[in-house]
């Protein structure tokens, strides 16, 4: 089933080259994910195509006005229900919004998709958010000039686990985050690196060993370790879901922070 996204911007320009290139180009194209833009200043009124006001109250900055998003969410629902898919939910784009989370993008990537919102200037007028707003989501605690790269940045993390978008379906499964720890370090060839300023550079031995069972328990110990030095919240998170062995925890418990 594709995962329908309907993409709410004033800068539709900003998509067209993403959908182009890389592992998730095959999912836009197929279809698989599917995308619609719709430029918010084609549903805007008078000579000047107005999507935005000064704020009632004062202050700097300008707000999103409510009727031109009210008549573009009306155009399309009317185009969902025209293609028989189902009624999706508006998601914003907004630093006040829930950080967004793999698990949320895995549970997207599994549903019909949805409606995204691209805020500008100060945000979105409120009464709009309160009439038809599912969800708020947020990149992180930082402000972007626009929910533009938020848009992209959730359509990419859904298409590259659409099936048959990267070429070895198991790399999603150890990425960072897929088992809720960070993913463990990486290396490739030459053996032995000999960097410009001298410097020798091997590659832990473990790795050429091709003893599978020991390299999945090193994989597993480095995403421990990673993971309690830098995000020990997501390691109480495992643990709270009882995903922490007893191997694990012995790890965990002689590991020097
Ligand atoms: C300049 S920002 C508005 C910031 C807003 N006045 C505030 O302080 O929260 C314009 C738009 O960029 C998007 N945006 C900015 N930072 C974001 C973030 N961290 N996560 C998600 N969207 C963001 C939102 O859609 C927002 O409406």
């Amino acid at each position: 089933m594709a995962v329908r996204f309907d993409v709410i911007t004033l800068f539709p320009e900003l998509f067209a080259p993403f959908q182009t290139v890389g592992v998730t180009r095959r999912a836009f194209e197929s279809r698989a994910v599917d995308v619609h833009l719709w430029p918010l200043r084609d549903h805007a009124e008078g000579v000047y195509r107005r999507v935005d006001d000064r704020p009632f109250g004062g202050g700097p900055g300008m707000v999103m006005l409510v009727e031109p998003l009210v008549r573009a969410l009306q155009a399309i629902r009317a185009d969902q229900q025209a293609a028989g898919g189902e009624r999706l939910p508006v998601i914003l784009f907004s630093p006040a919004g829930r950080p967004l989370t793999q698990s949320r993008v895995q549970a997207l990537a599994q549903s019909a998709g949805a409606v995204l919102l691209c805020g500008r200037y100060e945000g979105v007028d409120q009464r709009f958010i309160d009439a038809y707003v599912d969800e708020e989501i947020s990149l992180g605690d930082y402000v972007l000039s626009g929910g533009e790269l938020p848009a992209l940045t959730l359509m990419d993390a859904v298409a590259r686990l659409q099936p048959g978008v990267l070429h070895d379906a198991a790399s999603h499964e150890q990425d960072s985050f897929s088992d809720g720890l960070l993913d463990c370090p990486h290396y490739s060839r030459p053996e032995m690196l000999t960097l410009p300023e001298g410097q020798e550079m091997g590659v832990p031995s473990v790795l050429m060993s091709g003893h599978h069972a020991h390299i999945a328990r090193w994989r597993r110990e480095q995403q421990l370790a990673i993971t309690a030095r830098r995000r020990p919240e997501l390691i109480e998170a495992a643990r709270a879901r009882g995903e922490l062995s007893k191997q694990d925890e012995h790890f965990l418990s002689n590991l020097p922070l």
